[in-house]
């Protein structure tokens, strides 16, 4: 159905002339005028807490915002996704990463195809090869077991394997090394190589298309290695195996496809590590782990479907969310896990949000006509404390901050995670008060500053506070946790887009890089006279030309 322009609709509107009364609103005041603000503003669901009391609005607001979810249709369209419609219009295809995570008979059947048994089967070889492979039956060529495992993958066939990989590496199996090998920088495959053995590698080449450009000159390179140094022809079955939608060019690479483990495309390359992508997943938390993964998303798809909007976390979160790109004209979100195993998270987030929801054309091909997804950006905390929260404290922008943190440690050193959550908590008081000039006058009243001197300090120690973020809190990172978390940002992100009216599925804001650096590849390497490109262009291929003549 066709949306209207959003600002045109009743509930926009209704949200613009609230918004021209609470962009005045402070936090400090909101929390004290309401004592009942924590427990109104948070929601559990799935395993997971998340407290957006300190973003500026009040539960009139957050109607107004439900309003325009309802409006946009947003209940409507997830049930469209979740069963099976073809929603990613631009391509004709439906968006089904949910049923990777459905348990085992519940019925799907999309184009007269049962969804669930396909899943299933592919889940049942995953865990039969990854058994193997972890307790030691699974045998390199030279009857050695597998150490060190090499995911080759670009996108969401890296971010996420690489990602969960991190944040489960409690869980993991003490003889296998994960590494993972994404840019075609040949840096990036050259210190993996050096750190492995033939004998004992095993080489996941995982990609959607299995023609992405970055990922076949790895996966060739990968294989020459293997065949220069010590590997044989018939023992390539051995050491590389394929996750792929697309056989045929998985065959034509030479993998044996009885290693192939297959998925759809119905499944976003954003949103596939619950797929086979996860294979390295799988292989270092073993399958049981995978599993409870799996479930701790599958409870929060559960929660999205049934939770009635008012309590429902992804859309909450994609309304706070919605409400401050809009009407606080943040055009940044950061993310800061108070956690270092999320330490790859805000780069997963990234392409999930921004390859996502980045756009400019609605679902019918007119401009949108507000703006759209914030970039998304972040690093661990402390970390990011001692790097750029000055300017998040202090500096001109807004910009809010999802702050994710586990209430108990995977690990038994003492006294750091207490030192740790009272730092995720003093940011998040720290932004929402900050501290006035009358503070910071008091705190300077008993030292041995002039007036003057005083006077001069004040401007600068003072926080103008007032600043939004949401916690997001889980009892501890498990793998179930994990899942939950991923599923939470997949659905806000979702809702988000339907608010805007883009859609949320496609990519096409990445093709025209990929074809000029094709033309420029062939220019570089002599095979083709350089194109007529501006001449900044023809400058920087004529360097690089003459450098590699030295
Ligand atoms: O170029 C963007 C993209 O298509 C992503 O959406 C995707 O995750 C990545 O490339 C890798 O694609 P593939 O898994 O097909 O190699």
């Amino acid at each position: 159905m066709r949306q209207p322009a959003l600002t045109t609709t009743a509930s926009f509107q209704a949200l613009a002339s609230h918004a021209a009364d609470a962009k005045h609103w402070q936090l400090r005041q909101l929390f004290a005028a309401d004592a009942q603000r924590f427990p109104k503003l948070t929601v559990d669901a799935a395993g997971l807490f998340l407290d957006y009391s300190k973003n500026r609005l009040d539960a009139t607001t957050v109607g107004l915002l439900l309003d325009l979810a309802r409006e946009r249709g947003v209940e409507r369209q997830r049930d469209a996704m979740l069963s099976g419609e073809k929603i990613n219009l631009t391509e004709q295809r439906a968006v089904l990463h949910t049923a990777l995570r459905m348990p085992r008979g519940k019925a799907l059947v999309v184009d007269g195809q049962d969804i669930n048994a396909d899943v299933h089967a592919v889940l049942d070889h995953v865990k039969e090869f990854t058994d193997r492979v972890r307790n030691g039956q699974w045998l390199g060529y030279s009857g050695k077991q597998i150490t060190d495992i090499v995911n080759i993958g670009i996108g969401g066939s890296d971010l996420g394997p690489k990602m969960a990989v991190l944040a489960l590496r409690s869980y993991a199996h003490p003889r296998l090394k994960m590494h993972f090998v994404s840019n075609v920088d040949g840096h990036d495959m050259d210190a993996a190589l050096a750190q492995v053995h033939p004998e004992t590698t095993l080489f996941i080449i995982a990609s959607k298309t299995f023609t992405t450009a970055e990922t076949m000159l790895n996966a060739g390179t990968a294989r020459n290695w293997f065949l220069q140094s010590g590997g044989k022809h018939e023992d390539l079955a051995r050491h590389f195996v394929a996750v792929s939608t697309n056989t045929k060019a998985v065959a034509e690479f030479g993998i044996d496809t009885t290693n192939m483990f297959p998925f759809w495309d119905w499944v976003g390359g954003r949103y596939s590590v619950w797929s086979a992508i996860g294979l390295s997943v799988a292989l270092a938390v073993g399958f049981g782990y995978f599993n409870d993964f799996l479930a701790g998303a599958h409870a929060m798809d559960e929660h999205f479907r049934e939770a009635p909007l008012e309590q429902n976390m992804p859309v909450l979160l994609a309304m706070v969310g919605f409400w401050n790109r809009q009407f606080l004209n943040a055009g940044s979100l950061s993310i800061a896990p108070y956690h270092q195993d999320l330490n790859r998270f805000p780069a997963y987030l990234q392409q999930l949000d921004m390859e996502s929801n980045g756009k400019r054309v609605t679902r019918g091909g007119g401009e949108v006509d507000t703006v759209t997804c914030p970039v998304v950006w972040g690093e661990c905390g402390t970390n990011a404390q001692h790097a750029y929260f000055q300017l998040l404290h202090q500096g001109t922008d807004v910009t809010p901050i999802d702050f994710i943190a586990a209430l108990r440690a995977t690990h038994d050193l003492a006294g750091h995670h207490d030192a740790l959550l009272a730092n995720c908590f003093a940011q998040s008081e720290a932004f929402m008060k900050g501290k006035t000039a009358d503070e910071v006058r008091a705190d300077l009243a008993g030292s041995n500053l002039s007036a003057e001197e005083i006077d001069a300090l004040v401007p600068h120690k003072t926080f103008p506070g007032n600043r939004p973020s949401n916690t997001i809190l889980m009892d501890q990172l498990t793998p179930g946790a994990l899942g939950a978390l991923i599923a939470l940002y997949e659905h806000k992100t979702f809702v988000q887009g339907v608010i805007w009216d883009v859609n949320s599925f496609d990519q096409w804001g990445v093709e025209l890089g990929k074809v000029l650096a094709k033309n420029i590849q062939s220019e570089l390497s002599g095979e083709v006279k350089p194109e007529r490109h501006d001449s900044s262009t023809n400058g920087l291929i004529f360097m690089a030309k003459a450098a590699q003549h030295i």
